[in-house]
């Protein structure tokens, strides 16, 4: 974190629920990569102001992300959360319900690509997305996503700057170039209004037009 970034996050009061499934997740060998407790807080308020019932997100590491959209969630609200790996899920449907939200999120296992033809063919769709799986993935995750939304939907993508990677020229490996080819399609494409803030590790948010 840069110094901005702990000042900012030093003027809110710890966040339990959040701190112990963060402790939770990399007690269970899990890396402790999940989303900036800033865009966290982020997330929440996305969910409320667009008054979500229908959320959906890839990549589901511990919950941390999964706590944060379902605490925005409307009433009734559910929000569908897709994992590759089933221990993952494990960890965060453990984790989820001892924060008190685990009948407001249900887990997909296996590859997301999967998942979401099954959503496609369910004919499923989603006011707000959260993109934060396997960097390689973005492109098509953001295809599908725009393929779920409602008229107005939210997509927001996590880790579009890699720890800086997007902005080293001589860094050209697969999980970059997807990431610069995403944010390029974020910025540019017609069916989107968006904008990408560069605190953290960098987050895009986009409308779904
Ligand atoms: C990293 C961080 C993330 O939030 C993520 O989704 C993947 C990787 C990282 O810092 O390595
Ligand atoms: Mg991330």
């Amino acid at each position: 974190m840069t110094n901005e970034e702990q000042y900012i996050e030093g003027l809110f009061e710890r966040d339990d629920m959040l701190e112990r499934i963060r402790e939770a997740t990399v007690a269970a060998d899990m890396p402790d990569i999940a989303v900036a407790q800033g865009y966290g807080r982020l997330l929440t308020m996305l969910v409320s102001m667009n008054n979500v019932t229908n959320a959906l997100e890839i990549g589901a590491l511990g919950g941390y992300s999964g706590v944060c959209i379902a605490r925005g969630l409307k009433q009734g609200g559910r929000l569908t959360s897709l994992e590759l790996l089933p221990q993952f899920a494990e960890v965060a449907k453990r984790n989820v319900t001892e924060a008190g939200f685990g009948e407001q999120i249900q887990y997909m296992i296996g590859d997301a690509k999967n998942s979401l033809e099954q959503l496609i063919e369910r004919g499923e769709r989603y006011q707000f997305f959260f993109i934060d799986a396997d960097k390689e993935g973005y492109p098509i995750y953001l295809e599908y996503a725009i393929k779920l939304a409602e008229p107005g939907a939210i997509i927001v993508a996590d880790n579009i700057l890699l720890r800086g990677r997007t902005i080293n020229d001589n860094k050209q490996g697969p999980a970059v170039q997807a990431v610069r080819s995403f944010n390029h399609t974020i910025v540019n494409d017609p069916r989107l209004q968006s904008t990408i803030l560069p605190g953290y590790d960098g987050l895009a948010i986009a409308r779904v037009l």
